[in-house]
């Protein structure tokens, strides 16, 4: 990142995207031979038919290396245009050094591109825009790649239905770049929320500093996803609802001239439940969960990147993005494409 103070700009816009998801297919009936489950309940219940699992010797940074390459061609940049990494993951390679910084190494970065994760669990994309935003605007940066990534499929408990049928893998990425024709590409805003209170509703409880590795953490399966799933569907329609809204008041909209939702993918009910409070017909919003389950911090780039590759979303459409999980933290952010 460069120390000399660069021109400011005053929004910056997504450049270029990306994704990358696992070869391996898991279907709903495959895991209804492994818990007591079935195709039926799990698509209805939720919207997903599969999801994606990584291969043995795959990495979070390997997933997240190839999508920001994926998203730097498309925006037609070398990667020693890149000023700041930004990753957002809860399950990193590991927990020392970041999974930013094997990134780095993976793409051969200037020692002067600095390279971080963050931890907002499935609002992790939506909180590294802002950051990403925040360095562009103040003049820190000019070129940066905000990474989602999980590899969730390491940390579920494969005997609990609960739990194992609803996550998958994957990785999306954006590089954000200067604005330069905000009628065609600005982040127009961000909205960021949190309640540290529903903190147990959704946690990994040991293999973090409270709560070490040992042998009797291991055996009562406490290094696995534990998810109150009823009460965070409750708390995640009314959220997304009000921060979708949020964002469409800040910027002086109608629900109406909203042309795309792209949504944190966690389960089809509460995208319907987010479309009739905030007023954005479902029809706008781009879902693809029944291919790839929820992927956590990677749902919204990757769905972003399906979106934009596919031609749906047109130079000067208005896209909001939104999602909620883990924390509980959550949020939205609204761009002129
Ligand atoms: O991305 C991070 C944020 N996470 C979310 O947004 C997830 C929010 N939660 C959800 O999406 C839903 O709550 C779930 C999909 C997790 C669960 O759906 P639900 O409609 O809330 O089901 P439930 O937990 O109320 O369970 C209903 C029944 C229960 O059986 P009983 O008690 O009625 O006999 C469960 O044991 O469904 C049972 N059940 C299953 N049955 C078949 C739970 N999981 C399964 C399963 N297959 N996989």
């Amino acid at each position: 990142m460069t120390s000399e103070a660069t021109i400011k700009a005053t929004a910056s816009r997504i450049g270029g995207t990306g994704h990358y998801v696992p070869e391996k297919v898991v279907t709903n009936t495959d895991l209804s031979a492994m818990v007591d489950t079935s195709d039926q309940w799990i698509r209805e219940r939720t919207g997903i038919v599969e999801r994606r699992i990584a291969g043995e010797g795959e990495s979070t940074s390997d997933m997240a290396a190839e999508a920001a390459r994926r998203a730097l061609d498309h925006a037609g940049l070398d990667p020693q245009e890149v000023d700041l990494v930004l990753v957002a993951t809860v399950t990193p390679d590991r927990p020392l050094p970041s999974t930013a910084i094997f990134v780095h190494r993976a793409l051969g970065l200037r020692h002067d591109c600095a390279a971080f994760d963050l931890a907002a669990a499935c609002a992790g994309f939506i909180y590294g825009i802002s950051i990403g935003n925040q360095y562009i605007c103040n003049g820190a940066a000019r070129n940066v790649l905000v990474i989602g990534v999980e590899l969730l499929s390491r940390v579920m408990d494969w005997s609990d239905r609960n739990t194992c049928v609803l996550f998958g893998d994957g990785a999306g990425a954006v590089v954000l770049s200067p604005s330069t024709e905000p009628h065609h590409g600005a982040l127009l805003s961000t909205h960021l929320f949190a309640d540290g209170t529903l903190a147990d509703s959704l946690t990994i409880r040991a293999g973090g500093s409270q709560q070490p590795t040992n042998y009797e953490t291991v055996q009562n399966a406490l290094h696995f996803v534990h998810m109150d799933g009823r009460e965070i569907f409750k708390f995640a329609v009314r959220a997304l609802a009000s921060a979708s809204s949020a964002a469409i008041e800040a910027n002086g909209v109608s629900a109406d001239e909203v042309d795309w939702v792209v949504p944190h993918q966690a389960n089809l009910r509460i995208l319907d439940g987010v479309s009739k409070r905030c007023g954005v017909p479902i029809e706008r919003f781009f879902i693809n969960i029944d291919k790839y389950g929820n992927t956590s911090s990677a749902s919204v780039p990757i769905a972003l990147d399906e979106a934009v590759r596919a031609g749906l979303v047109k130079s000067g459409q208005l896209v909001l993005m939104c999602a909620l999980g883990g924390g509980i933290a959550w949020g939205s952010a609204m761009l002129r494409w």
